[in-house]
């Protein structure tokens, strides 16, 4: 039945197809943080449930923990992103600071939601690699959100006037002051605050990126940072186009060529599939919360087939003398 040319295609197709499904086979490796040692969000374990309810369809693997032994270099080491989930007041002693720090030089990624800019609030680089540190909110009401730049991965789909059900930010500070790029703004019409804040500038900075998070002592090879303000109520991590604004800075921050998932010479992150050994397995002990154990390896071998045999499809329409004979 085969000839040597159709041999050939099919070779040439069963190597893309395996190519396609390795690489999806590796996730990124993300470590939630949601320690509090102040006030303490009630939506916590909605927000981890949400964020890991969508994990696999993004190729990303969270584990969450909420000890602060767990900032060690080596721990830190393996993850391509920290994400500091509505952190509040001293949640990390002297090493963990040390070790965040070294995490962030040698690239580390972070990523900030809600109250995480409310934590460590003496710590001055921590509050660089955030963009800024909360002074207060107005009580929590409808407002509207305005997106002042809609190219961004966590902005591109949402309304020019996003309503939402949240408590809309003041910061001490202007994130644009260290070079964060600003990208939700809330609109102080549609809203009341009677409270006074004057430093951190205009257009009222809600949700901001840094392309190098300010944090990391030479600030040119951090990776990236991401952050947004919102997500306060359960509600909010109910709501399908919420979690595509965080997914989109999520993704966003994972695509920094910092972490071993793109770059063999880096010094933090997962990486990928084909250069690590046991790099996975010895991880799964390494957090000992139960939501972390039970969901620490994903692995979707049918759904990275189910791509494979998608892609199969697109090469013959892109290539379609693969097919001939
Ligand atoms: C939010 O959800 C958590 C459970 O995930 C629950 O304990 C808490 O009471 C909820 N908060 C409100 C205000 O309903
Ligand atoms: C932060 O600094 C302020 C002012 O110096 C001080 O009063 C406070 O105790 C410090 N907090 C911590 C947790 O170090
Ligand atoms: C506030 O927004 C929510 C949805 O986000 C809506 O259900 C509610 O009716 C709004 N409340 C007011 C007073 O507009
Ligand atoms: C800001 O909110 C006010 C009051 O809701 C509204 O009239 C105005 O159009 C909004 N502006 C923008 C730019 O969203
Ligand atoms: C980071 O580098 C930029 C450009 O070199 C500089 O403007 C900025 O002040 C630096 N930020 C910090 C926190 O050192
Ligand atoms: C990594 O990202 C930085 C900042 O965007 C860029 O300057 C550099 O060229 C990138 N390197 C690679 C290999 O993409
Ligand atoms: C890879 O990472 C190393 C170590 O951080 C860095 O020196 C080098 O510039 C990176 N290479 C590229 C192509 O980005
Ligand atoms: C793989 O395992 C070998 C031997 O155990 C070790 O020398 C090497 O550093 C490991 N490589 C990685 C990427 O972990």
């Amino acid at each position: 039945m085969l000839d040597n040319a159709n041999t050939f295609r099919l070779i040439t197709l069963l190597l893309l197809s395996t190519l396609v499904a390795s690489s999806l086979a590796t996730n990124a490796r993300v470590l939630i943080y949601s320690a509090t040692a102040d006030f303490r969000h009630d939506s916590i374990p909605t927000a981890i449930q949400a964020l890991q309810s969508k994990q696999s369809s993004f190729g990303i693997q969270f584990e969450n923990t909420e000890d602060k032994a767990q900032f060690t270099d080596q721990i830190l080491a393996q993850y391509d992103a920290l994400l500091f989930l509505d952190n509040t007041g001293e949640v990390l002693d002297d090493s963990g600071k040390a070790a965040l720090q070294k995490y962030l030089n040698l690239g580390g990624n972070y990523i900030g939601i809600h109250a995480a800019s409310d934590c460590l609030r003496n710590t001055t680089f921590y509050g660089n690699e955030v963009g800024a540190f909360f002074d207060y909110h107005p009580a929590l009401q409808n407002a509207t959100v305005d997106v002042i730049d809609a190219s961004h991965p966590s902005t591109s789909m949402l309304p020019a006037q996003w309503h939402v059900q949240d408590e809309m930010y003041n910061f001490k500070t202007d994130p644009r002051a260290i070079g964060a790029t600003v990208i939700l703004s809330a609109n102080e019409s549609s809203y009341v605050d009677t409270g006074t804040h004057l430093g951190q500038g205009t257009p009222h900075p809600t949700a901001w990126f840094q392309e190098h998070g300010a944090g990391a002592e030479d600030n040119g090879s951090s990776g990236r940072s991401f952050y947004t303000s919102l997500g306060h109520l359960n509600e909010t991590w109910q709501d399908e186009l919420f979690l595509a604004h965080v997914f989109g800075g999520i993704t966003w921050t994972l695509q920094s060529n910092t972490t071993l998932a793109f770059n063999a010479s880096a010094q933090v992150g997962n990486p990928p599939a084909s250069t690590s050994n046991s790099t996975s397995s010895s991880s799964t002990s390494i957090l000992p919360t139960p939501s972390s154990s039970s969901s620490a390896i994903i692995s979707c071998p049918s759904i990275d087939k189910f791509v494979a045999e998608f892609m199969i499809v697109i090469v013959a329409a892109y290539f379609p003398w693969l097919f001939r004979s």
